[in-house]
């Protein structure tokens, strides 16, 4: 297993080239959804949504905003990842509510958490909730890259795109959310130069110490 996992992470790469012919199999695209679903996130909260896009004509709107990456059109798969602008009072209890009943707890066994929760997130501005659930995301695409990676799916993550420009042409702010990221999944092309590159990563010397 141990052999596994680093070998697919060193196999993995930032695709720049997809082979356009290649499409995911209705099978690998739900364990990715499951994988992006079982993701952790603060309190469990999951402020998150996730998009494919699967229009051609969307895709090439999206591409024009993105620095006009090939991998937009090109790749099987393109999914955006979204987080809440927001968390509701209503969307705390809504959490709370599902934890007790998923694990057949009582009102006043939960009722710490859910008090916990309110006052907490109650103290946070606004402009601080919007960017604590973008962070969410990122863990997201973390355990979405190593996914692929061990399923010997290519992907490519991309912050390289105008955020507003996307949640306008999404009108993603009629439904509470913003983008925060964007993911395309495929097959590399054969003719991708980058495949071949060593990888550049900091010494364990420097990322790491011990106190
Ligand atoms: C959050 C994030 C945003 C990135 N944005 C882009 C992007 O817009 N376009 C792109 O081609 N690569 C993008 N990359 C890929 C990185 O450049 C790449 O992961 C890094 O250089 C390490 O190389 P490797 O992933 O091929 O090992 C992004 C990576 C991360 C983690």
């Amino acid at each position: 297993m141990k052999e596994k996992l680093l070998s697919a992470l060193n196999w993995r790469y930032a695709t720049k080239k997809y082979d356009p012919t290649f499409i995911l199999e209705e099978e690998d695209k739900q364990t990715l959804e499951s994988v992006l679903q079982l993701t952790p996130t603060s309190y469990g909260l999951q402020p998150l949504h996730f998009i494919w896009i699967n229009n051609v004509e969307l895709r090439a709107q999206i591409q024009s905003i993105a620095w006009n990456q090939q991998q937009i059109t090109d790749a099987s798969e393109v999914l955006i990842l979204c987080a809440k602008n927001a968390l509701e009072p209503a969307f705390l209890d809504q959490h709370a509510d599902h934890m007790r009943d998923t694990r057949g707890l009582k009102e006043e066994q939960i009722q710490g958490f859910r008090k916990h929760l309110h006052s907490a997130i109650g103290q946070k501005a606004i402009a601080d909730i919007k960017n604590w659930n973008g962070k969410q995301a990122y863990i997201a695409l973390g355990q979405l890259l190593t996914a692929c990676a061990l399923l010997e799916l290519d992907a490519t993550p991309m912050e390289g795109f105008d955020p507003t420009a996307l949640d306008d042409l999404l009108q993603l702010g009629e439904e509470g959310l913003h983008s925060v990221l964007i993911c395309t999944i495929g097959k590399r092309d054969s003719t991708d130069t980058y495949q071949s590159l060593q990888k550049v990563r900091r010494s364990k010397k420097s990322l790491f110490s011990t106190r």
